[in-house]
């Protein structure tokens, strides 16, 4: 055994006996990452303590509103991954529970801060830069010109071929409308998203979808965190990432435990592991090119490199705030997706 496998064994020991509950060996895990990357971490846990993993993968948005729906009577024990809003909304909201992982120490900066700025009720496990992919092929095919910025998906020539997400379902389509309120301020930002949904051929569920549709050739552009455009050129598909030149928001995927869990004790070893190096270098075997929050886990070569891209100082504290988000969906709802196309 490694000895880093053996401190984590070691350690799993410890958070099991200052538990000092009997174990039912089960959880339930609500995923808003990717779905392979869900089943890995799922099968990786099952496999590194015998606890049998119920995982239902779900958009960020949508786990939240179910968070919250089941709250009298929770069934869910820990919700992994996502963007971070919706977990610090859901912090706010006391739907999530406090919690001091051990792991702490070897998490980067970006990652405690959301811990601190949540009353510790979620915390960072990956982070990632906002942008669009387009298929070259379609691209040249509809002689369409090569974008670059977020203005450019408002030129004429893109109507029908622009694909994002909800950005109820979606804390991918989340960041976007709060990116784009924070580059252009909020007036000229929800002219820009009208603008947008002129060009938009469909609002999907999910957040990576577009990206994926874009790789199959169903749609030209697809707006997505730019790890996941990146995931489907890694797979081969003629897919190129786009850092908007106006600079672009970022997400701090996030893990909470949810308030009330049933498999209290089994919540807090899945946050302990998921902390782990071990259990973030999983993301490597799945092409999740996030940055991962552990200091010693390896980011991928493919993973875009954040130092080269020009980054908002994203105001998580605002956009994750339960007044704000409401509202600008709300807004949204009422003034952008209404419109007619
Ligand atoms: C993809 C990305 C994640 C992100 C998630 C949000 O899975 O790889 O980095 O956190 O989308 O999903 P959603 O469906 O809520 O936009």
């Amino acid at each position: 055994m490694s000895s880093k496998k053996l401190q984590f064994s070691l350690l799993l020991v410890a958070v099991l006996m200052t538990a000092g509950t009997t174990r039912a060996d089960k959880l339930t895990y609500y995923c808003s990452a990717q779905e392979d990357w869900c089943q890995l971490m799922a099968r990786s846990f099952e496999e590194a303590t015998g606890i049998d993993v119920n995982m239902t993968r779900k958009s960020s948005g949508e786990t939240f509103a179910q968070i919250r729906a089941e709250a009298s009577n929770p069934k869910g024990d820990v919700w992994w991954g996502g963007t971070g809003d919706p977990h610090l909304q859901a912090a706010e909201e006391g739907l999530t529970e406090e919690y001091l992982s051990p792991m702490r120490g070897e998490l980067q900066d970006w990652a405690i801060s959301q811990a601190e700025s949540s009353g510790n009720r979620t915390i960072g496990i990956y982070s990632g830069a906002l942008g669009y992919g387009y298929n070259t092929e379609l691209l040249a095919a509809n002689n369409l010109p090569e974008p670059a910025c977020w203005n450019d998906l408002l030129k004429p020539e893109f109507k029908g071929h622009v694909q994002m997400a909800n950005p109820n379902s979606s804390g991918t389509a989340y960041t976007t409308l709060a990116s784009i309120v924070q580059i252009f301020g909020e007036d000229e930002g929800f002219e820009f998203m009208k603008g947008l949904h002129a060009n938009i051929n469909q609002y999907t569920k999910s957040g990576s979808a577009p990206i994926k549709a874009a790789g199959r050739g169903e749609t030209t552009i697809g707006i997505v965190f730019m790890h996941d455009a990146v995931k489907q050129a890694v797979s081969g598909f003629p897919i190129k990432v786009v850092a908007p030149c106006e600079g672009t928001g970022y997400e701090i995927g996030s893990m909470s435990i949810i308030a009330g869990a049933r498999n209290m004790s089994e919540a807090k070893l899945f946050y302990d592991w998921a902390l782990s190096a071990e259990a973030q270098n999983l993301a490597l075997q799945v092409n999740a090119f996030q940055v991962p929050s552990n200091s010693n886990a390896e980011t991928s070569s493919s993973a875009p490199d954040m130092s080269m891209i020009k980054l908002i100082d994203y105001d998580f504290a605002k956009y994750g705030s339960s007044a704000e988000r409401k509202r600008l969906l709300q807004k949204w709802d009422e003034e952008v997706s209404t419109l007619p196309q």
